[in-house]
């Protein structure tokens, strides 16, 4: 029988680490150490997370197998490249062989900076960039703790160049994690905010892994299953916080829109996001609530398809509307998500003025996650986008 649809024919490729969800998974991270060869492990976390009572379960696990470890939290939200390298010297002096990351997208990147940097042997800022190391990192095993940034599964390091305040983005098929631990009970300890923040940098990734010129049907399944999961799932998961399985259609989520946009990139959300957690050390996920709609205006003409597709999954009722009509749906969408998981905030509160935007776009245009925005932007058309979010 023949399909009545057409498959992409064009060259993609579709990386993913193996990864175990479920509840308590987390029990199981020593023992992945373990397998892996850990003669001494190097912990990364923040000074949050290690007073939780699932990381102890961790600790506790780790001393059960006999494995020594190493704890390093000293890593800020939005990582610094100085953290990364004071990391890599207690990594050395303390002669470990592999990186155990228990956190969020901060943890977990900074985690594998010093990775990057015990094997390649040389400053962090070095590496910016795509395909940029000659070495692989060492083993590591990722829990991750937001239901957010998925760089627990993903190819992107994101660490902030503090001199010169922009993030560094470092992508690498090497920089994809050996095994990531998802276990929904973790995030019970989850603020409300920060789990409005990172559901709305979820979103954020579906969308813009959907509409990147480099999708794929890979990506889109993946992507689009991430969308569907966010709507369902995160006002109600704000009011029912204890609810294990809201809080797992979370993780899942991210972990969907971790592999979509992993493989297929992101796009000026992103971007522009970057710049501005890089020179203002803003929350990534709350810069994203509030540049997407924006991006979204920018962007349409030129992925109308894919929109309209993200419009059917949000049950917006697309089919006969024109398509401004679409694109205003959408946008209103976005707003009204924003405001239901009280994300209450622009730009111009978060302290950009005009005399900022210049250099925010200068930051923004440089970052490598333009390259695979539907709509290549100038730098004008960042400028033009800040001002709007403001
Ligand atoms: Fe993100």
């Amino acid at each position: 029988m023949v399909e009545n649809y057409d498959i992409q024919l064009e060259m993609r490729k579709f990386v993913a680490p193996e990864f175990i969800f479920g509840i308590d998974s987390r029990f199981k991270a020593a023992s992945y150490c373990k397998k892996l060869g850990a003669r001494k492990i190097f912990l990364a976390t923040d000074s949050q997370i290690s007073k939780t009572f699932w990381f102890l379960d961790i600790l506790a696990s780790l001393q059960t197998i006999g494995v020594e470890y190493t704890l390093f939290s000293a890593i800020s939200p939005n990582p610094r490249d100085f953290e990364v390298m004071a990391g890599s010297e207690i990594y050395k002096q303390e002669k470990c062989n592999l990186i155990l990351a228990v956190g969020g997208g901060s943890v977990i990147d900074c985690a594998k900076g010093i990775g990057i940097v015990v094997t390649n042997f040389q400053h962090i800022r070095n590496f910016e960039g795509i395909d940029m190391l000659s070495s692989p990192i060492p083993p590591m095993v990722c829990v991750p703790s937001t239901a957010g940034a998925s760089s627990d599964v993903s190819q992107f390091a994101i660490i902030n160049n503090f001199e010169n305040k922009y993030k560094m983005v470092l992508i690498s098929k090497a920089l994809v994690p050996d095994v990531s631990i998802l276990d929904p009970i973790v995030l019970t300890t989850k603020d409300l905010y920060l789990t409005a923040c990172s559901g709305m940098d979820v979103l954020s990734h579906a969308f813009e892994a959907y509409t990147s010129n480099a999708a794929s049907e890979f990506n889109d399944l993946h992507a689009l299953e991430a969308i569907r999961l966010i709507d369902n799932n995160l006002v109600l998961n704000l009011k029912n916080p204890n609810n294990l399985q809201l809080r797992a259609k979370m993780m899942l989520a991210s972990l969907y829109a971790g592999l979509a946009f992993s493989n297929a990139s992101l796009g000026c959300v992103h971007s522009m996001s970057h710049s501005l957690g890089g020179f203002l050390d803003l929350s990534h996920g709350e810069c994203n609530a509030i540049l997407l709609p924006h991006v979204v205006d920018f962007n349409f003409s030129a992925a109308t398809d894919k929109y309209i597709k993200i419009a059917e999954t949000l049950n917006l009722n697309p089919s006969g509307l024109n398509n401004n009509q679409i694109k205003q749906k959408l946008i209103d969408y976005l707003y009204n998500l924003k405001e239901a998981v009280n994300i209450n905030t622009n730009l111009k509160i978060k302290g950009v003025s005009s005399d900022l935007i210049p250099t925010l776009a200068s930051n923004a245009i440089n970052d490598p996650c333009n390259a695979t925005n539907p709509r290549p932007p100038k730098k004008k058309d960042l400028e033009t986008i800040f001002t709007q979010a403001m």
